[in-house]
């Protein structure tokens, strides 16, 4: 949920420092803060609110230097202070930290024990002090580095520099990602490649425990019991502009419009294929997939809707059982684990940590077979997964998740497809049909893109509004779901989403000429039933705003308004009923002028519990 970046050269560091903490601000922005060494002396700035103010105060200050570290936070253990900032420094020792550490109120108090003061609430400082600590017991940064950690629980990614050794940084990973970047006579560590990416392309993604001493020269990377060891030099390709704003006001927006490229990237093996062979999810997908017996989704957030919507296409169309459940619910759960279902988890980042705790669960209570689904390669989910399948969205910068979720649903229906052939449910010409419906799925969702204008005009009577309701059924009813959370992350109205025909059970008492009721209403078997739910809506003065398709027989009247999606889209309805309520969140946040991309309170990655 934060970043992390650091740099050693012959040239003046703090310019890069700046300009990754910026691409990293999307995944943390409550304060910033770098810290560099200056001649034998460690320089910190730090500010509460965003990157620009502390490059403003590290201008105004003339920072230069050659060896420096930055951070982006996002608070979690103190509030939103400066003190509880990062760089934390001890002694002469200046520290960025992602994670959390699990036992630091015991070492706070064995530090305490041993004389020394804290100026935050942090986690974070005992880290630094520790470090210090060891350092006076002898030995190099390095050393004590390494003793560090063994005295630490809990999910570390860490970058240290310190007065005594300007020739080189240190750096720590656990349970969060973090990598090291190769230039020529300059190194770099960062927790995200966009960070780095504007010095090196480059990069060696660091293992779990791992240590490594970056100096100008090189990079030393030592294992978990500190032996020296090689890690896989790769090349990225994550492109610039997918880091860039362009033509547009927001990410959320760009990304919402790079939906048909991002989905028509995702299913190009597919159509390459001229079908679903189980190699899309590896070379072993087909042996263990056609083993399973069921599935157990285990997702977080706008994954978990997605999740939710597999379901019904896994046990409609590829017979198979499956169930669905949050990551975080999951992890606590006494489950009753059936060995033979498949454990599939989706996250757009590959890092959330509820996720990831919920995998190493389920593999604890006898799992044999996981998959994962996922948008940043190499990361932790994906790593720890046997069979995976890469979105290939392109980097996601807006907090609020689009086109991950439309591609999630692309992957998952593929998987669906390849379950049911594996399974005896799908032969060749339902296959081709499938094939057919994916191929023209792009060129829908663009279509469906073209009706911006007249969500334009609903938004700006959303933006008035205190509470909504999104209603749908059936396969329809994650999206209602996915709809109201995007309304509320973004716009901070209240939102809910009920299944239409539980509406009746308890939630139409809140119905009056104020609550505006979204209604998904594609023209599939549910259409008449959806019709009678909102006829009780009406019946209580509500306000109806019905994204419909061509074929629903629709008309609008008063308190009744209509939009169409240009045509039913059969089993893929769902993705191109995603892009209304994704641009209706994205223009009543416009309207109510929130901060579209960077929502209060919330991170694009949540690597804390
Ligand atoms: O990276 P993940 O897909 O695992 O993230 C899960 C949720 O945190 C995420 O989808 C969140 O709900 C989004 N901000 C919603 O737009």
């Amino acid at each position: 949920m934060c970043g992390i970046v650091g740099a050693i050269a012959d040239r003046d560091v703090v310019p890069v420092l700046i300009e990754g903490l910026k691409r990293l601000e999307y995944r943390g922005y409550d304060s910033s803060g770098i810290a560099v060494l200056d001649g034998d002396a460690i320089r910190r700035v730090r500010r509460t609110g965003r990157v620009a103010e502390m490059e403003g105060a590290a201008a105004t200050e003339g920072f230069a230097a050659t060896l420096g570290i930055g951070h982006t936070r996002w608070a979690t253990h103190g509030g939103v202070t400066e003190s509880n900032a990062h760089p934390h420094v001890s002694h002469g020792v200046a520290l960025v930290h992602n994670g959390i550490i699990e036992n630091h109120e015991q070492q706070r108090e064995r530090l305490l024990a041993l004389g020394y003061e804290f100026e935050s609430q942090t986690d974070t400082e005992v880290i630094a002090h520790l470090i210090h600590y060891h350092l006076q017991g002898g030995g190099d940064l390095l050393t004590a580095l390494q003793r560090t950690v063994k005295e630490l629980t809990g999910a570390y990614a860490l970058a240290v520099i310190g007065r005594s050794e300007p020739q080189r940084m240190v750096v720590a990973r656990m349970g969060c990602p973090l990598l090291v970047g190769l230039g020529e006579g300059e190194n770099f560590v960062a927790s995200d490649v966009s960070a780095i990416l504007q010095a090196t392309r480059r990069v060696m993604f660091l293992e779990e425990g791992d240590t490594a001493e970056l100096t100008r020269a090189g990079v030393r990377v030592f294992a978990a019991d500190d032996a020296p060891v090689e890690r896989e030099v790769r090349f990225s390709d994550v492109s610039l502009a997918s880091l860039e704003l362009g033509p547009y006001r927001h990410f959320m927006q760009k990304e919402i419009h790079e939906q048909p490229r991002a989905l028509a990237d995702t299913i190009e093996a597919a159509i390459d294929a001229g079908g679903f062979p189980a190699a899309l999810f590896g070379a072993d997908a087909g042996a263990v997939l056609k083993d399973i017996e069921g599935v157990q989704i285990l997702a977080c957030g706008t994954s978990y809707y997605a999740g939710l919507t597999a379901r019904y296409w896994i046990e409609a169309i590829a017979g198979l059982p499956c169930s669905v459940e949050i990551a975080s619910e999951y992890r606590y759960r006494a489950a009753c684990a059936n060995p033979r279902h498949l454990i599939v988890t989706i996250s757009q980042s590959g890092e959330t940590l509820d996720t990831m705790e919920a995998l190493k669960y389920a593999k604890a209570l006898g799992h044999a077979h996981t998959l994962s689904i996922c948008n940043v390669p190499e990361s932790a989910i994906p790593r720890a997964s046997e069979l995976v399948c890469y979105t290939r969205a392109g980097a996601e910068i807006g907090v609020a998740s689009t086109k991950a979720f439309t591609t999630q649903l692309a992957a998952l229906f593929q998987l669906t497809v390849v379950l049911g052939k594996l399974h005896g449910r799908i032969d060749a010409a339902l296959e081709a049909d499938y094939l057919e419906q994916l191929r023209h799925l792009p060129g829908s969702v663009q279509h469906v893109l073209n009706l911006e204008p007249q969500i334009v005009a609903w938004a700006e009577r959303f933006a008035g509004k205190s509470n909504a309701l999104f209603l749908g059924r059936g396969l329809h009813y994650p999206i209602a779901l996915e709809g109201a959370l995007k309304l509320k992350e973004i716009s901070y109205i209240h939102a809910e989403a009920y299944p239409a025909g539980e509406l009746k059970h308890g939630p139409l008492a809140l119905v009056d000429a104020e609550m505006p009721v979204v209604v998904i209403a594609p023209n599939d078997s549910l259409l008449e039933k959806v019709k009678s739910n909102m006829q009780e809506v009406r019946a209580r003065g509500g306000e109806l705003f019905v994204f419909a398709d061509q074929d629903s027989n629709f008309s609008a009247s008063d308190g009744v308004h209509v939009i169409r999606t240009p045509r039913h889209a059969g089993v893929l309805s769902p993705v191109l009923h995603t892009l209304p309520v994704q641009l209706l969140a994205y223009h009543t946040a416009l309207a109510r002028g929130t901060d579209v991309d960077k929502p209060r309170n919330l991170a694009k990655s949540v690597t804390v519990e």
